[in-house]
């Protein structure tokens, strides 16, 4: 798929006043400083667009981006930022959680995992508590350019063998460097195809 357009339309914390319309939408979810905000500068081809940080914490609301005229793309805040206070780590977890269970028109929700980290217990948990809700994921690798080839191959193989002691089946897995632009044409070819699926409509 090739992004002509992608523009902001409104940040909430409020999934119920997110944009009425039955778009497909697609959100991108993982810890603080994963590269959430990156990987949509990235895929989007427009290196502004969603904030970006060195220091974790940056998205804080529900990010909407019209693409093409015809989709959205969806930045959330990150969870576990352990710097945070506790209320407000809750606060944040009670944003999420409403969109991600709430929100119909969400066709697929893009799950990151830094690819230099052993598996964490925040990301495994989180994963079984969408399994347990039947929300569509998928994975994404990020920052794959911060190692070499092998050694990612490798902790991205381990990685999921982890996830294959708790699960049957593995959701779709993507590989990629918001740095070095891997990972786009797959990541948006496979958005194109979900976007021919028929559209659950939002209850009124
Ligand atoms: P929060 O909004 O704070 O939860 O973070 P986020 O997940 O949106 O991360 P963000 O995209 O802001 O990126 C965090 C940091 O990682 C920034 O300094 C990025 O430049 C860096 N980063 C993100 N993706 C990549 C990548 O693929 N490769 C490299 N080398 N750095 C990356
Ligand atoms: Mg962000």
């Amino acid at each position: 798929m090739i992004v002509n357009t992608a523009r902001f339309v409104i940040s909430n914390t409020d999934y119920t006043k997110c944009p009425p319309e039955s778009r497909h939408e697609y959100a991108f979810i993982g810890r603080s400083n994963v590269g959430k905000s990156s990987l949509i500068n990235m895929l989007t081809g427009k290196p502004g667009l969603a904030m970006t940080s060195a220091t974790p914490g940056k998205t804080m609301l529900i990010n909407h981006f019209l693409v093409n005229d015809k989709w959205y793309i969806v930045d959330l805040p990150g969870y576990g930022y352990a710097r945070r206070s506790k209320a407000d780590r809750d606060r944040l977890e009670g944003i999420i959680k409403s969109y991600i269970l709430g929100r119909q028109q969400m066709t697929n929700l893009f799950v990151l995992i830094d690819s230099r980290h052993e598996p964490q217990k925040i990301d495994l948990e989180f994963m079984e508590w969408l399994g347990e809700n039947g929300v569509p994921f998928s994975i994404v690798f990020t920052k794959m350019d911060k190692q070499s080839a092998t050694a990612g191959e490798k902790k991205v193989a381990a990685y999921l063998a982890t996830l294959l002691e708790t699960w049957e089946e593995l959701p779709p897995v993507f590989k990629t460097s918001s740095e070095k632009g891997v990972g786009r044409d797959t990541i948006l070819d496979y958005i194109e195809e979900m976007n021919r699926l028929p559209l659950v409509a939002p209850e009124q």
